[in-house]
C-alpha cells in the first residue's frame, strides 16, 4: 500500500517523536491534539530537536525547513479523511483510546490503517471498537522515538496479513527495526521492563536505598544507560502506573501489583520529567 499522509493522534513526547521521525523520512504528517496549544507545543519541540541536529552539523537549515514544512497540526479529527495511516499516541487509557478509534473509524478512508502506540493495552479490544478490526494494529515505538531502533508490531486477533505488511514496511521506511509480538498485556517490552521499574520503586518504598543509589547500581553494575528510576521519570510515572495496572488486570497475578509509592506520586501530580518532579526534581 502506498503511504503519503500519516496522521498522529496526541502530540506529547511519543506523538511528537513519531511525527518527527515520519516527517524526517519523507512522509507528510498531520499532528493532532485536543488543544491547539498542545499540538503547537508538539511541533515546536520537534523544531527545537531539529535545530540541535543542525548545530551538530547532522543536517543543514534547508533540511530542517523541509521537514518542518511536512508537519501540519490540527485539532480536527475529521482530517483523518486525508490519512493513509493513523498512529494514535494519546494517553494510556482504554476508554480514551476506544473513543478515539471509534471517531477515526468514522472519518478515515476505507483503505486507511489505524495503528496504536499503546504500551500495554489490548489491540484486539481497541480494534473491536471499529468496523475494520482487520486494519487495526499495534505499532509500539520506544522513547525517545528519533533515537530508539525498535518498533514492536502487535497483531490483534483480527489483524490481517496485509495490515501487518503495511506497518512493517512503514516502520522500516522510518529506519526502525520491527519485531512482531502477540497481543498479551504489556507485549514483550513492558512485560519485562515495567516489573523491573516497579521493583525499583518498591526498593525506595521499603527504604532499601535512595533513588540515586538504586540508579547507580543499575547503571554502573548492569550498564543500563539510565537507572530504573531515571527511566521511570523519563517515561512518565502516570504511564508506568497505567502499564502496571494493565499487567495486573490482564494476568490477574499479584506479582504485578503497582507499588503504593508509585500510586501516591501519580496522585500528587508528580509524573516525572514532564511535570518537573518525580523521583528527581527537574526545575
Ligand atoms: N528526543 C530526541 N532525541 C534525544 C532525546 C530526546 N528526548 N534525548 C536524547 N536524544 C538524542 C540526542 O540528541 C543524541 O543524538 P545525537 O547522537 O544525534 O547527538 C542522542 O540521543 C544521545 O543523547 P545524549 O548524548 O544527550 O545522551 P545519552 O547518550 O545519555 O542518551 C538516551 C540518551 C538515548 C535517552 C539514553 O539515555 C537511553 O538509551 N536511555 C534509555 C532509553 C530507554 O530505555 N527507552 C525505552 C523506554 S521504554 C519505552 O519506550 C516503552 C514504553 O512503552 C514505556
Ligand atoms: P504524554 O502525556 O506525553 O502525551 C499524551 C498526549 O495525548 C498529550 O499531548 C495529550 O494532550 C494527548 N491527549 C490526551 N487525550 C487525548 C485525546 N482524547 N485525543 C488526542 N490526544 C489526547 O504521553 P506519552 O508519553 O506521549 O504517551 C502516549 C502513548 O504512548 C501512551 O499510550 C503511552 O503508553 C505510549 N508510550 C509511551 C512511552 C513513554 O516512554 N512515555 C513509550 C512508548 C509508548
Amino acid at each position: 500500500m502506498e503511504i503519503n499522509q500519516v496522521m498522529v493522534i496526541g502530540a506529547g513526547q511519543m506523538g511528537s517523536g513519531i511525527a518527527q521521525t515520519a516527517a524526517s523520512s519523507g512522509l507528510e504528517v498531520l499532528l493532532y491534539d485536543v488543544e491547539e496549544s498542545r499540538a503547537e507545543a508538539g511541533r515546536e519541540s520537534i523544531g527545537k530537536r531539529l535545530k540541535k541536529q543542525v548545530e551538530k552539523e547532522r543536517m543543514n537549515d534547508a533540511d530542517k525547513e523541509r521537514i518542518m514544512r511536512r508537519l501540519a497540526v490540527t485539532t480536527s479529527m475529521e482530517k483523518a479523511s486525508e490519512a493513509d495511516v493513523i498512529i494514535e499516541a494519546a494517553v494510556e487509557n482504554m476508554d480514551v483510546k476506544k473513543t478515539i478509534f471509534a471517531q477515526l473509524d468514522a472519518f478515515a478512508p476505507a483503505h486507511a490503517v489505524l495503528a496504536t502506540n499503546t504500551s500495554s493495552l489490548s489491540i484486539t479490544e481497541i480494534a473491536a471498537e471499529t468496523k475494520r478490526p482487520d486494519r487495526v494494529i499495534g505499532m509500539h515505538f520506544m522513547n525517545p522515538v528519533p533515537v530508539m531502533k525498535l518498533v514492536e508490531v502487535i497483531r490483534g486477533l483480527q489483524t490481517s496479513d496485509a495490515t501487518h505488511q503495511t506497518v512493517t514496511a512503514l516502520a522500516e521506511s522510518m529506519q526502525k527495526t520491527p519485531v512482531e509480538v502477540q497481543d498479551y498485556p504489556g507485549f514483550v517490552s513492558n512485560r519485562i521492563l515495567m516489573p523491573m521499574i516497579n521493583e525499583a520503586v518498591y526498593a525506595v518504598y521499603e527504604g532499601v536505598s535512595t533513588p540515586e543509589e538504586i540508579d547507580s547500581v543499575m547503571t554502573l553494575g548492569m550498564n543500563h544507560p539510565m537507572g530504573p528510576l531515571t527511566l521511570a521519570d523519563f517515561i512518565g510515572l502516570d504511564t508506568c502506573l497505567y502499564i502496571m495496572e494493565t499487567l495486573q488486570d490482564g494476568f490477574s497475578d499479584p506479582k504485578y501489583r503497582p507499588c503504593p509509592l508509585l500510586k501516591n506520586y501519580v496522585r500528587a501530580g508528580w509524573l516525572g520529567l514532564k511535570s518537573g518532579r518525580g523521583f528527581y526534581q527537574y526545575e
